[in-house]
């Protein structure tokens, strides 16, 4: 299977996971890069059943309005179900770097309303340790400077994305060169430095549920 195969078939397995547990009329949150876009074009044949979806970024919001879906304001939902997105790492305890797309700050967010937050991914996103993805952070752009220099203590070599600002008119920094060996201090740890608007450690909150694609099939971890 090509990694687009194990993909396609880890957004079918959580089309089918929304269609069993999400009741009918609720909301959906949707997050953002090529596997959400695989989820995103198989909920299409289950439309109906949703209230709404809330977008995790401009470009979902666009991909999900284009197959006719309703895609609301968050401020306008009280609760939302499930968030289903992708990820570039995750670790055994559920932790995950996010943002690879630049959209972490509104995937935080979304993910904080959910109840119940659904990573897919394919096998090569788990790992041991995470670090080998460079960790995105969104900062505000007269922090650029300074916020990196506050990162570099930390033990990483941060990037600046060339050519990428944010939804919210943001920069992002990619650091380099982590072991992180303890996420819900990193993360708490990152959003300390004044300039910080998000960083892509979902730690504190991270995923209850785990499509992973393998060859074998689709392997479901629960939290
Ligand atoms: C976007 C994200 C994505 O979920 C993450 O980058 C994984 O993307 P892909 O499914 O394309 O590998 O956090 O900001």
């Amino acid at each position: 299977m090509t990694q687009d195969e194990l993909k396609q078939s880890v957004a079918r397995a959580a089309r089918d996971y929304v269609a069993d547990r999400l009741p009918i009329g609720a909301i959906l949150g949707v997050g953002t890069g090529s596997t959400a876009n695989f989820f995103i074009d198989e909920i299409a044949g289950i439309k109906d059943r949703l209230g709404g979806t809330v977008a995790s970024s401009e470009a979902t919001a666009k991909r999900l309005a284009g197959h006719g879906m309703r895609v609301l304001d968050l401020n306008d939902v009280d609760a939302m179900g499930i968030y289903v997105d992708g990820a570039d790492e995750i670790d055994g305890s559920m932790a995950m770097i996010k943002g690879g797309g630049g959209a972490l700050t509104r995937e935080k967010i979304v993910a904080a309303v959910a109840a119940t937050f659904v990573c897919i991914c394919d096998a090569s996103k788990l790992v041991a340790v995470m670090g080998k993805f460079p960790l995105p952070v969104e900062v505000i752009p007269m922090a650029r400077a300074h916020v990196a220099r506050e990162l570099a203590k930390l033990g990483g070599t941060p990037k600046l994305r060339e050519g990428m600002v944010t939804d919210n008119g943001n920069l992002i920094l990619d650091v380099h060169g982590l072991a992180i060996t303890d996420p819900v201090g990193l993360e708490e740890q990152i959003n300390q430095i004044v300039g910080v608007v998000t960083n892509g450690l979902f730690a504190r909150r991270g995923a209850d549920v785990l499509l992973l694609a393998t060859m074998d099939g689709v392997q479901t971890r629960v939290r």
